[in-house]
């Protein structure tokens, strides 16, 4: 028979209080993806003396009733400020910081593209108890093509801000190389934002992306038409293999690397696919070594397991013998080891200071 253990009153008004905040953030954080469809944070942006729920669905073009009600969740939330709820008509303000956040696509701290995707994410959870049963998940075009354009927008504000300026810099003699005219393979390119962004910056140097995932690679194409830059192409590995004869200049792995199904192979195909002299740019989650200093040193420990299942390891894990790292399975000192194995000799922690991501220098 189940041991019967007391319970403590105040202890369980806690207890109950963390769990439906949970509830609560998973709610509101549906609240936060409307506002961005339907260019709600957008239209409050534009308005500096702020918005009644009227002025604000006029201008949305939306009808006020369901606008209010979302402005009262957000108000609620600490997301939307008002300086007066008790207002007949109230008027709503974005702070300068959500206006960076919400409704700026080149600040670095703008974060709507993983709220775009919440939906597609959230869905994932009626495949679950099949991959639970089975141990078999699913790879990103299971999100659909929305999927990939919230990818796309999840990544995009760091291209912009970082990968040119910052990181490429940081690389060891790199940046010389591309100008001069460099080969280069943005491996789990997705919708391709930074190799795009490599083609556009050195015209003088090639960049072959890759991925699997069907809707990225259309995505890709599709901006590549849009931009006009022709130094940049897209092949899904499975179609056209990486080359295994030594001829990048630079691999570029962005945060994909523990969404793979087969990392220690991917990692020892890039070992054949370098110059003796080229460089790996690896960028992946900041995971710390264990989960005891993943829980005491990251607040965003649980989203980030929670994503892990829903998303990144259900990709590591969407083949059957798929090695499953997960969303914070290649702390530095696994990939150190991973890429050591793989024939590499050095392995550089880069000094890039991100929220989210560790950048590594890994040569031959
Ligand atoms: C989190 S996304 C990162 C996308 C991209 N690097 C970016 O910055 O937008 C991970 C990507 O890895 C791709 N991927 C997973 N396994 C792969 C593999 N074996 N080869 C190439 N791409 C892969 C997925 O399809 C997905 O597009």
């Amino acid at each position: 028979m189940t041991e019967q253990r007391a319970v403590d009153p105040d202890a369980l008004k806690m207890f109950s209080f963390g769990v439906f905040s949970k509830l609560e953030g998973a709610v509101t954080a549906g609240m936060i993806h409307l506002g961005d469809r339907l260019g709600l944070y957008e239209v409050m942006a534009s308005s500096v003396e702020g918005d009644s729920s009227e002025t604000l669905a006029s201008k949305a073009g939306l009808h006020e009733r369901w606008v209010r009600e979302w402005l009262h969740n957000q108000v609620a939330a600490r997301i939307v400020t008002c300086a007066d709820l008790s207002a007949e008509h109230p008027i709503y303000h974005l702070s300068p910081e959500g206006v960076a956040v919400l409704a700026t696509p080149s600040h670095p701290a703008y974060g709507m593209g993983m709220f775009h995707r919440l939906p597609q994410t959230m869905a994932a959870l009626e495949h679950m108890p099949e991959a639970f049963r089975t141990g078999v998940g699913h790879d990103y075009d299971s999100h659909g093509p929305e999927g990939a354009v919230g990818i796309e927008r999840s990544f995009e504000p760091w291209n912009q801000n970082f990968l040119i300026p910052i990181v490429l810099p940081a690389l060891q003699g790199v940046a010389d190389k591309l100008k001069a005219g460099a080969l280069v393979a943005d491996i789990g390119c997705g919708s391709g934002g930074a190799a795009l962004l490599m083609g556009k910056t050195f015209p003088l140097s090639n960049i072959e992306g890759f991925d699997i995932s069907q809707f990225a690679l259309e995505r890709a194409e599709e901006r590549k038409a849009e931009s006009g830059i022709n130094n940049v192409s897209f092949f899904d590995p499975r179609d056209h293999a990486i080359a295994d004869d030594h001829r990048y200049d630079l691999i570029c792995t962005f945060d994909c690397i523990h969404d793979m199904t087969q990392p220690t192979a991917m990692m020892k195909t890039i070992r054949q696919a370098l110059k003796d002299d080229g460089t790996w740019l690896l960028v992946d989650i900041k995971a710390q070594e264990s989960l005891e200093l993943n829980v005491s040193k990251n607040p965003m420990a649980s989203l980030l397991y929670g994503i892990s299942v829903l998303s990144c390891m259900s990709s590591a894990m969407s083949e059957p013998n798929g090695e499953g790292l997960g969303t914070l399975g290649l702390s530095a000192a696994k990939a150190e080891s991973m890429a050591l194995e793989a024939g590499f000799t050095k392995f550089r922690k880069l000094d890039v200071d991100h929220s989210v991501n560790a950048f590594y220098e890994v040569r031959l």
